[in-house]
């Protein structure tokens, strides 16, 4: 799709960070956009603020764990506008700590949120897509669906399914007229090291882990790009139709040392040494001492 003009997306994770920027560009690009999140409150006001500055925004309460929900955005989106072209599977979450010390719950709710929020996101709209014969679905995996950081294990394992589910579903959609487009940022300056917002079970971080989010915080705030730099990287990759949405050059980089780790037979190289982010969590990982503490 080259002309965005008048056409319908929706963004899943709208409130905030990367779903709000892109929300703000495609409204700029001239589309209508459904707003989809968790959280009521922001969701309410940053699409009552983009409507009074003139965008045609529909805000939808919706928890993407929850396929019926998921569902009933899509019938929703249908109802409202009368068409989707644009489907960006974009709410995640980002919790991080030592492997040893995750629970049961941990794994749930990321993989409820980042894996299936995304599949169900699939599974409700690529139909409608493929029937109309055009379109276009973007997956967020991050450039921790290709490498991986210590202390970030259950978000690196969502992120590899992210990007697997995403180029399996190119292949089943080439020369339907969807293109299927996997983002896949190193940091941007949102509040994905907040996540712990997004829960609703009761659970409570540990140490080790409130331990691991201050340096990651840190990082996000002086290393991250800003969301719309994302946004602009996702627009371009439409047109362009092109599949991989890389917004940092270290993420080539990184895919080219874990590459030669295994041509090589090699154990996993960090490709990040030497950066004090990483060296500060491997560090916390040496120090770690499992479910207990
Ligand atoms: N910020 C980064 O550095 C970075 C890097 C790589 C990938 N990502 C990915 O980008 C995506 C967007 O995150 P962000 O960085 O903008 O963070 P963010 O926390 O600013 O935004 C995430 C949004 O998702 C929403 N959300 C969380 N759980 C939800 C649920 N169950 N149902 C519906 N909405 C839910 C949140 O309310 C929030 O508005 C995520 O998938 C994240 O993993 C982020």
């Amino acid at each position: 799709m080259q002309d965005f003009k008048g056409r319908v997306a929706v963004v899943t994770g709208a409130a905030s960070g990367i779903g709000l920027g892109a929300t703000e560009r495609f409204l700029r690009e001239g589309m209508k956009v459904v707003m989809a999140d968790v959280e009521k409150g922001s969701l309410e006001r940053e699409a009552g603020r983009l409507s009074a500055a003139g965008g045609d925004v529909l805000p939808v309460v919706c928890d993407v764990r929850d396929p019926d929900e998921v569902d009933a955005l899509a019938k929703r989106t249908l109802a409202h506008y009368g068409a989707v072209h644009v489907v960006f599977n974009n709410a995640g979450v980002g919790p991080a700590g030592p492997m040893l010390d995750t629970t049961p719950a941990d794994w749930r709710w990321i993989v409820d949120v980042n894996v299936l929020g995304v599949a169900y996101g699939v599974l409700a709209f690529g139909p409608i897509l493929k029937q109309q014969g055009e379109g276009h679905i973007i997956n967020t995996a991050s450039e921790a669906g290709h490498v991986s950081s210590a202390m970030l294990g259950m978000y690196t394992a969502t992120k590899h399914a992210v990007v697997g589910l995403s180029e399996s579903l190119y292949r089943e959609l080439e020369g339907t007229g969807v293109s299927v487009h996997c983002l896949c940022p190193n940091l941007v300056r949102t509040k994905i090291f907040h996540s712990e917002r997004n829960r609703d079970d009761g659970a409570s971080m540990k140490p080790s882990q409130t331990a691991t989010m201050a340096p990651l915080r840190e990082a996000i705030s002086a290393l991250g790009i800003p969301p719309d730099k994302v946004a602009g990287d996702i627009v371009d990759a439409m047109r362009a139709n092109r599949f991989w949405i890389f917004t940092h050059d270290t993420t080539k980089k990184a895919l080219v040392v874990r590459a030669a780790d295994i041509e090589a037979d090699r154990n996993p190289t960090n490709p990040y040494a030497g950066l004090a982010v990483v060296e500060g969590l491997e560090n916390l990982a040496r120090h770690t001492e499992g479910r207990s503490s």
